[in-house]
């Protein structure tokens, strides 16, 4: 696992931005895999700047969101599929056709939502897919004690979660739905590349349980050990809680340049 770790927030941001952009050049048809939440926003910042200077360009992507909420009406504020459209989609030449969210109509939920992974393995698997930690150390919203191996699947959010997210919800933490469909972990290290983002020190604590401590289902992020591309992108605040931090710094001050970004 790549741990990288920088100044501030925005400095995060610039690297993860530099990965996506990497992909977006290298790759035909890219397909990304996209996280919503406070983490990846100022990344997606990042990109449609990059868009607007004609920097890079997503004609050709396709996008598919790493999970949604059940219950929240069509065009909700909250809805995942509504945020990524409001902080990226609608703001660079990515077609709202080519963004999938995870099905959660009453049918999908009960018919089964092996169709979202089949949807991604007939778009040719994702290529690079940004990820948040939650402050229990999930990741999508695979809460501890989720299988490593778990599939695109309904979950039910945890109280600590459920008030994290009460924050996009006015305050309101009865507004937070109890339920929501995630890719599963094994979903997520499908993806060739998984990028995990997070800032500021309320994520130290998760951070450092998932880089750092044992394999365990209780700290699902701890899954990324197993992938063999993942990047982990800090800023020293989240990175405070790590053993390693200096060993970090020192593989990242002393990168090749021809290591892709
Ligand atoms: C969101 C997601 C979650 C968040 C995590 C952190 O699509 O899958 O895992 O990444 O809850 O949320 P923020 O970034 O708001 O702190």
């Amino acid at each position: 696992m790549e741990v990288l770790i920088y100044e501030s927030p925005e400095a995060a941001a610039l690297q993860a931005a530099d990965i996506v952009q990497h992909t977006l050049h290298e790759v035909d048809a890219p397909v990304l895999g996209l996280a919503t939440g406070s983490s990846p926003l100022l990344t997606y910042r990042e990109l449609i700047r990059r868009y607007r200077l004609g920097e890079l360009s997503f004609a050709g992507a396709t996008a598919f969101l790493l999970d949604e909420y059940v219950g929240l009406s069509d065009g909700h504020p909250e809805a995942y599929r509504t945020f990524i459209e409001r902080e990226l989609v609608d703001h660079i030449d990515l077609s709202v056709t080519s963004v999938h969210a995870p099905p959660v109509a009453d049918d999908a939920l009960r018919n089964g939502l092996e169709q979202y992974d089949e949807a991604i393995r007939l778009a040719g698997g994702i290529d690079v897919q940004l990820l948040g930690i939650g402050s229990d150390g999930h990741i999508g919203f695979n809460e501890p004690g989720s299988s490593l191996r778990s599939r695109t699947r309904m979950k039910t959010l945890t109280g600590a979660t459920r008030s994290d997210n009460a924050r996009f919800f006015g305050g309101d933490v009865t507004a937070v739905p109890h339920h929501v469909v995630t890719q599963g972990i094994g979903t997520i290290l499908e993806a060739r590349r998984l990028v995990l983002i997070a800032t500021g020190t309320a994520k130290a604590q998760p951070v450092a349980a998932a880089v750092e401590g044992p394999l365990s289902a209780m700290v699902p992020a701890s899954a990324l050990q197993l992938h063999p591309n993942a990047t982990v992108v800090l800023d020293d605040r989240a990175a405070a809680e790590l053993r390693q931090a200096e060993y970090y710094r020192e593989v990242q001050s002393r990168k090749p340049a021809w290591q892709q970004p």
